[in-house]
């Protein structure tokens, strides 16, 4: 269900916060109008007036209904106006759009969630739930990595999931620094010894490109199925739900099938990485 009746049409949305997360990324607490209910995983789109319009994953709790949060890392027109927003200013946010994480697919089973980077910023909101529901799953595992220790996302919060019980989690950078006590290595290094079994488990994997594309044949390598493996897909985007065309991934719309996807029904898709 959309926030507003028109899917093209932005609904008002205030922003409450902004949190400089990392040298790049800022989170934004956000306020619209009418309140938006969206699954895990799902994509809004927000507009900047005067700097145009993108897509991006809500990091927050689905739960909550009348505020929500988008991190946003900086990297070129529309995110470089969105970092200088400050609390008061006004967007406009469509959506929600897609299909998120297959939460209910997933219970009793094992379930390892891989994320690099600003990969952090759906899987937090995918986290919120999983501890929500935790009972219902057999076990749950996590495996993050950043380029430095200064690029990891939400750090306090994430030094609190590794003292929960119902969560077996390691972080790693691909360089460390003074302060660094974790291990050092891209992601897929501290995908060896999972204290689960590939041949049944689940595994979610979010991140830039190039480190899902990894991740994804070391899982494979591991044993994981093609068929227990979700990908989030970014494609370019323009209506959000299915109509433009923008963001073919083969046969799929990514905006509409996706931006979640099991891997057994893209992996054919020769572009798919890129
Ligand atoms: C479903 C979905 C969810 C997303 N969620 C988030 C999120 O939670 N946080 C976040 O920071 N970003 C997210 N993105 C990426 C974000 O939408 C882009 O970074 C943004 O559109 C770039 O706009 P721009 O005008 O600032 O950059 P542009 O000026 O358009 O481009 C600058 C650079 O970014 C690259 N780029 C542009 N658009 C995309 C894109 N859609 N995906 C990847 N690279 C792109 C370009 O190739 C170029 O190198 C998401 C994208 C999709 C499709
Ligand atoms: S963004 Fe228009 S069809 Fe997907």
């Amino acid at each position: 269900m959309y926030a507003s009746n028109n899917p093209y049409r932005p609904i008002r949305t205030e922003v409450l916060e902004t949190i400089q997360e990392t040298p790049t990324i800022k989170t934004l607490k956000l306020k619209p109008e009418e309140s938006i209910s969206f699954d895990t995983g799902q994509f809004i789109e927000l507009t900047v007036p005067g700097a145009g319009e993108a897509p991006f994953t809500p990091s927050s709790e689905p739960t909550v209904k009348d505020v929500l949060e988008v991190s946003v890392m900086r990297v070129g027109k529309v995110t470089e106006r969105i970092h200088t927003l400050k609390a008061g200013e006004t967007v406009g946010l469509r959506g929600p759009f897609g299909s998120g994480y297959p939460l209910d697919e997933f219970v009793g089973k094992e379930l390892l969630v891989v994320g690099g980077g600003c990969g952090f910023a759906p899987l937090r909101s995918l986290m919120y739930e999983l501890f929500r529901r935790s009972g219902e799953f057999k076990k749950l595992l996590f495996r993050g990595g950043c380029r430095t220790p200064k690029d990891f996302l939400y750090r306090k919060q994430i030094e609190g999931w590794a003292k929960r019980d119902d969560l077996d989690m390691e972080l790693t950078v691909d360089q460390g620094d003074g302060d660094w006590q974790g291990k050092v290595g891209v992601v897929t290094t501290i995908l060896d010894g999972l204290k689960m079994d590939p041949r049944t488990g689940i595994a979610v994997v979010c991140g830039p490109p190039i480190m899902m594309k990894f991740a994804t044949m070391k899982l494979l390598d591991l044993g994981f199925k093609k068929t227990n493996l979700y990908l989030s897909m970014e494609k370019n985007m323009s209506c959000g739900f299915g109509k433009c065309g923008h963001c073919r991934l083969g046969t799929y719309y990514t905006c509409k099938d996706g931006p979640v996807f099991r891997y057994d029904k893209i992996s054919d898709n020769p572009n798919i990485w890129d």
